[in-house]
């Protein structure tokens, strides 16, 4: 099933409550929260404090895009705060299936995002664990920025591998995805759409997002 989920990263965070009901409205799947500490990233957004206020504004479930260090030290955090999904990077922890394992032990979904530059050979061993794996289209840190288009390989050879193990795990793409390139990246494999500046920098939010809904 294809969905679309607003990265709020582009959203003015001076409203973000009204910014949200627009995105539900225009029928988004998920919410994508961009979680930076500064260090595996550049930039720096909020915590679980933040997502704990934002659960009761909406009931959309909440994807949660860990860009973090040692993301093991904060799990428990966020699966209280009322993540439903929890991404972490690949390059972010040297203990990448014990995370999975300890996402999943708090009921919720897990993922894993891979950097641009890593290779899909890095989870061939975990994503029998696996609800999602994030292709990085851009490197993660800002949004605004231009899709990598070797990503579409990528996204190909992942779909490859997931149909050889017999898998049912959905494919998210992330960065620089819009309305003029959402098909030709689908028609790669991926099904879940990560979508920032495209939707919040839009003139009319609702509208945007029920475009992305309706490819
Ligand atoms: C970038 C973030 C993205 C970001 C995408 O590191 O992970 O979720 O919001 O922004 P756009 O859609 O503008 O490329
Ligand atoms: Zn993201």
């Amino acid at each position: 099933m294809t969905k679309i989920a607003p990265s709020i990263l582009s959203a003015d965070f001076s409203e973000l409550n009204d910014q949200i009901k627009k995105i539900e409205e225009g029928g988004a799947d998920l919410v994508h929260l961009d979680i930076m500490d500064g260090h595996f990233v550049p930039n720096i957004t909020f915590g679980p404090p933040v997502i704990k206020q934002l659960r009761k504004v909406t009931d959309i479930p909440f994807d949660v895009h860990l860009m973090i260090d040692k993301p093991e030290r904060y799990i428990k955090d966020f699966a209280q705060a009322g993540a439903d999904i929890i991404t972490v990077h690949q390059e972010s922890t040297i203990h990448l299936h014990r995370v999975i394992q300890q996402i999943k032990n708090e009921g919720i979904k897990a993922a894993v995002a891979l950097n641009p530059s890593t290779p899909l050979n890095e989870i061939e061993y975990v994503i029998d664990d696996l609800d999602m794996v994030l292709i990085m289209t851009v490197n993660p840190g800002f949004g605004g920025q231009s899709f990598i288009p070797q990503m579409k390989d990528k996204i190909k050879k992942l779909k490859e591998m997931i149909n050889s193990k017999g898998l049912d795990i959905d494919i998210q793409v992330d960065g620089g995805i819009k309305l003029n390139n959402i098909e030709e990246i689908r028609d790669c494999g991926a099904n879940v759409f990560v979508a920032g500046s495209a939707i919040f920098k839009s003139d009319n939010i609702v509208e945007t997002t029920k475009k992305f809904k309706e490819i």
